[in-house]
């Protein structure tokens, strides 16, 4: 598993705005959009291209385009989605599948309350949106869905992940083609699974329901 934590002052500022307690959703919702961006240009940097004959105005020349197959962005509803405007802005040709995943608070395991994702997903490249990687449940619960359909590598772009929930994700994936692409690695998980400093419930204060 390749572990990639941003190191880039704009992000850095961005997140503390994020996780500063007193910040209303507007903000949070346009911040993790803007962060997304900014992740996405190193998670999308093993993106399979392949060469294409263009003519500018004034010659003719080699550039780039997506290979077939399409790429495929799964958010993890509900606090993933307020990352997939930011991702699809960059690579609108990508197709979206959805998993919907909410963890028990009590026992910190997660269930799958929505799946919509291509039934075959050979060849795939894949892109996980979930800002908050606690205990790595519910991401390793998403990444096996994908390769169990045949996707062939997986990334995830998180905001905030904790040490416990990466070491977690690299036990169980040995021998898969895994990366993770995080705005910081915190310093651990507390006794509720939530991660410390962290910035809270990301669904709840993406929407509000705070
Ligand atoms: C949060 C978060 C992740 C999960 C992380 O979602 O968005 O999906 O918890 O925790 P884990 O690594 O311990 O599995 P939550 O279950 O609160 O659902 P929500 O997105 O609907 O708020
Ligand atoms: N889910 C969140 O939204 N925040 C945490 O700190 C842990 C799980």
């Amino acid at each position: 598993m390749r572990v990639h934590v941003a190191d880039h002052p704009l992000i850095t500022q961005k997140l503390t705005v994020l996780r500063e307690r007193t910040t209303p959703s507007p903000i949070f919702r346009s911040l993790t959009e803007e962060l997304v961006n900014l992740l996405a240009y190193e998670a999308t940097r093993g993106v399979r291209t392949q060469p294409i004959d263009i003519e500018t105005p004034v010659a003719p020349m080699r550039g780039l385009a997506l290979s077939e197959p399409k790429p495929l962005v799964v958010p993890i509803l509900r606090a993933g989605l307020g990352m997939l405007e930011g991702m699809v802005k960059l690579m609108p040709t990508a197709e979206v599948g959805f998993l919907g995943m909410v963890r028990n608070e009590e026992t910190l395991q997660p269930t799958t309350y929505a799946e919509r994702l291509p039934d075959d997903l050979s060849d795939r490249q894949c892109f996980v949106l979930d800002p908050m990687l606690a205990t790595g449940g519910s991401l390793l619960a998403a990444i096996n869905y994908l390769f169990d359909r045949g996707a062939v590598d997986v990334t995830a772009i998180c905001l905030l992940a904790a040490p416990e929930g990466l070491a977690a994700i690299e036990k169980a994936t040995q021998g898969r083609d895994v990366t993770i692409v995080l705005g910081a690695l915190d310093d651990h998980l507390n006794e509720n699974g939530y991660i410390v400093p962290g910035l809270g419930d990301a669904g709840d204060r993406l929407y509000g329901t705070v």
